[in-house]
């Protein structure tokens, strides 16, 4: 074992596999983007209290997984287990709500959470995120579920299935908690899960163990006990996610980690994932911004998991492919040649293509070895003799024709095999 490792739980992305990483960040915030959602950089770190009152403290992510330690000037600060409390924290501290509505940005980035690691489950994960904030229309909680829809199929998975609910709104939800407290009350439930129904009721339906599992499989849900105001957004969201031909299935005992979610709540599920299923997942939030000192405005958003992505990808035998690492390989014999080859790679980055060369003096044959696994499609070959005779020797990776060019047309070559 070498001296130093990575943390516990936490990925390495390195060549080739990172392309594939980035590929994927960058298609699903490509959905986004061209929705109008502009970029947010927030802080990796911020005040434990927003996390606390943000995400709930009765939530595993706040009471079990937060890394949370107290800066030098002894302030609690907590590294972002998720993006949303942070968002709705600048968007009210910059005022963003004053400006039109809905506001729409997207991020993306590491999270952290102290969760036990096993496949597909980090310590550090990778998101994609959106939030929508300051309209409460379905047609908005629509357009959210379809970027993250569009977005994985963009990059070639199919593979997943939209499951979605209604958590209600205040004016259904406390009905709702009472009459599944008192169903969960009249059961034989061990002390713990008895104190979980007290704090978070919903949590119990979430339980896996298949004793408890069959006691709550009649307990009341949600989506039976809407008022009409839910019942109609709900139904709204539905009618236009068939419109624009979005796939879904109503799971009426969906779940969530988080506790800001009222209304629209869905998650994206891969089957190619074993455990860690959710490839993404999101849903309406109304209160939060008010709890979190803001105005009452509610506000919708999704964070898809870029690791568990690119996992659910490999299990569809599918991959996604950046752009190449190297176009251009340059491969120098001689001092002379290794001048002018930088030139042309300095000149052909300039002009956007992707060049590496071969550096140390190494043979022809080591060399061309360097260009053969760098995957570029083609090598620029010269010793100081054809420098002086004013040619350089331009090889095509794939066949292995190599013809000789002026160096000064090597440029206008290049770029045209290219780009034909
Ligand atoms: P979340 O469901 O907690 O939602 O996380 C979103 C996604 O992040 C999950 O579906 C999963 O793909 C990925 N993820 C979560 N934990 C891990 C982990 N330990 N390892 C690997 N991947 C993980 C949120 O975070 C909300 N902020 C989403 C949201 C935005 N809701 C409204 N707006």
């Amino acid at each position: 074992m070498t001296e130093f490792q990575a943390p516990k739980g936490v990925p390495d992305y390195l060549p080739p596999e990172s392309a594939r990483f980035v590929a994927v960040r960058d298609g699903l915030l490509e959905a986004a983007r061209r929705a109008g959602y502009g970029d947010v950089e927030l802080p990796i770190f911020e005040d434990t209290a927003l996390f606390a009152r943000g995400v709930g403290e009765s939530t595993d992510v706040v009471s079990k997984e937060m890394y949370t330690f107290a800066d030098r000037g002894d302030r609690s600060v907590t590294l972002r287990p998720e993006g949303t409390a942070g968002v709705i924290r600048a968007v009210i501290e910059h005022g963003l709500d004053r400006g039109p509505l809905p506001v729409k940005l997207c991020y993306s980035g590491p999270f952290f959470r102290y969760e036990r690691p096993q496949a597909g489950r980090y310590r550090q994960l990778q998101q994609v995120g959106v939030e929508a904030i300051g309209v409460d229309d379905p047609a908005l909680d629509a357009e959210v579920i379809a970027i993250a829809d569009a977005g994985f199929r963009s990059l070639g998975l199919d593979g997943f299935r939209l499951e979605i609910t209604s958590l209600g709104d205040d004016t259904c939800r406390p009905q709702y908690r009472e009459l599944l407290q008192d169903f969960l009350f009249k059961l034989d439930l061990d002390e713990e899960t008895r104190r979980r129904a007290q704090i978070n009721p919903l949590r119990v339906l979430d339980d896996k163990r298949p004793a408890v599992r069959e006691m709550t499989a009649d307990a009341p849900v949600m989506l039976d006990h809407l008022s009409d105001v839910a019942k109609q957004h709900f139904d709204g969201v539905l009618a236009h996610l068939d419109a624009l031909s979005v796939p879904y299935v109503i799971n009426p005992r969906m779940v969530r980690g988080l506790d800001y979610y009222t209304k629209t709540t869905f998650e994206f599920v891969h089957d190619g994932l074993g455990a860690q299923s959710g490839i993404g997942g999101g849903g309406r939030y109304d209160g939060l911004m008010q709890q979190l000192g803001g105005k009452d405005l509610s506000g919708i958003g999704f964070g898809l998991g870029v690791d568990r992505t690119l996992l659910a990808l490999a299990a569809e035998g599918k991959t996604v492919t950046g752009p190449a690492r190297v176009q251009v390989f340059g491969v120098p014999l001689g001092a002379d040649a290794k001048v002018r080859l930088a030139v042309l790679a300095a000149q052909l980055r300039a002009a956007g293509v992707r060049v590496d060369m071969a550096y140390g003096d190494r043979s022809l044959k080591a060399a061309m070895k360097g260009a053969d696994r760098s995957g570029a499609a083609i090598a620029l070959v010269a010793g100081d003799r054809d420098i002086e005779a004013g040619t350089i020797g331009v090889k095509d990776m794939a066949t292995g024709e190599q013809v000789d060019v002026a160096v000064d047309e090597v440029l206008t070559e290049v770029l045209s095999r290219l780009r034909p």
